[in-house]
């Protein structure tokens, strides 16, 4: 190796250590402060300055992404400490916050505790030594909450992707229903999006979306796939499904809630469904939603016994059936989202993007790799 060469691997290493370091806010508006500051953590943390409360604000807007912790004296003209906190903490609410202070006034502490979910405060003159504690103590704090943070987003990955990768499955094994599922998903979520649901709900609706019919992952090919007319007894094996698709994924403690509206896909408004018979709002909502989203996309797809009805027909027999087969009031809700339904169909993977909830709570690299062989 040159010495070029073992100079530059040398600057990779060394800006790589760099970059491990966690990133510290001093703001002190005294001059000697803010040195004795620098002169406490340099090395040891990649230190930005500030010397008041609103040029700290301003770093803490650019750089907010990566400071660990700040360390801010109370007692600043233009902003105190505990107010420029308060902003911090609405901001960026995982930044550790530390306030130096001159003297102990309790109802500053207080609503600093309170209001700036302030780490510690630490009065002055200090001991170097003991603000070195109290910072290592926060950045620890902080190292821990972003690793459970990261713990738990890969957890949420990982769940994406098994769901999406069994939906997937599912409906990759008939070339007839390629895509069934992701496309009743996104017309559920259409449909979902107009009731003002919260984000949890919409989530579930989603996951039930995705699997509402895994009931069928175990039903022979002969029966799914046949290229004509099924018999009575294939109908019955068929009609199993919802309650096969329940037992599935009432085993799976966070799909339980879930597993009821998996079942009742197939009810009707007028309570000639099956597999209960459930009348009205007996059927859960979610139920009523999938229903409708899995009629229109069986009208507008292509089967083996027909082809694909087009749009403007499934919606009128939508319409023709609201308050018999379909919850009337949904009804209506899936007749004035139609011409989003209609642009939608012409590009699910789009739309699903825009309407899902759980993508756009996971890293947009991980669904490219899910979606993948859709
Ligand atoms: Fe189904």
């Amino acid at each position: 190796m040159s010495s070029c060469e073992l100079k530059e691997s040398l600057e990779v290493v060394l800006n790589l250590a760099q970059d491990e370091k966690q990133t510290v806010l001093i703001v002190d508006d005294e001059e000697n402060n803010l040195q004795l500051l620098k002169r406490t953590f340099r090395g040891k943390y990649n230190l930005l300055t500030a010397s008041n409360g609103l040029q700290a604000l301003q770093v803490v807007k650019e750089h907010g992404d990566k400071i660990a912790l700040i360390v801010s004296d109370q007692k600043m003209p233009e902003m105190e400490g505990t107010d420029f906190f308060k902003q911090v903490r609405e901001m960026h609410p995982q930044i550790v916050k530390i306030l130096l202070t001159g003297h102990v006034d309790t109802d500053i502490l207080v609503s600093a505790i309170n209001d700036c979910d302030l780490f510690q405060y630490i009065l002055k003159p200090f001991e170097p030594e003991e603000l070195k504690i109290a910072v290592e103590n926060g950045i620890s704090k902080y190292s821990m909450a972003s690793n459970n943070k990261l713990f738990y987003n890969e957890l949420r990955e990982l769940f994406y992707k098994t769901i999406r990768a069994i939906s997937n499955a599912l409906d990759t094994k008939d070339a007839y229903t390629n895509g069934h599922s992701l496309r009743v998903t996104l017309y559920s979520m259409i449909l979902a999006n107009e009731l003002n649901l919260d984000d949890d709900y919409m989530e579930d609706i989603e996951i039930a979306g995705l699997l509402h019919d895994i009931g069928k992952i175990a039903m022979p090919k002969s029966i799914l796939c046949k290229n004509g007319k099924l018999t009575d007894e294939e109908f019955g094996v068929m009609k199993s499904h919802p309650i096969r698709g329940e037992k599935i994924v009432i085993n799976i403690k966070k799909l339980q809630m879930i597993s009821g509206w998996v079942k009742t896909h197939h009810e009707k408004w007028n309570g000639t469904g099956y597999p209960d018979a459930l009348k009205g709002e007996e059927i859960p909502l979610p139920g009523r939603i999938i229903a409708l989203a899995d009629t229109y996309d069986a009208m507008t797809s292509t089967r083996p016994y027909r082809t694909a009805l087009p749009h403007e027909v499934a919606i009128n027999e939508i319409k023709r059936c609201a308050g018999t087969q379909f919850d009337p009031k949904l009804a209506e809700l899936f007749v004035k989202v139609a011409p989003i339904i209609d642009e939608a169909r012409k590009n699910p993977e789009l739309y699903y993007q825009r309407y899902s909830f759980l993508v756009q709570n996971i890293d947009f690299k991980i669904i490219s790799e899910a979606t993948q062989g859709n």
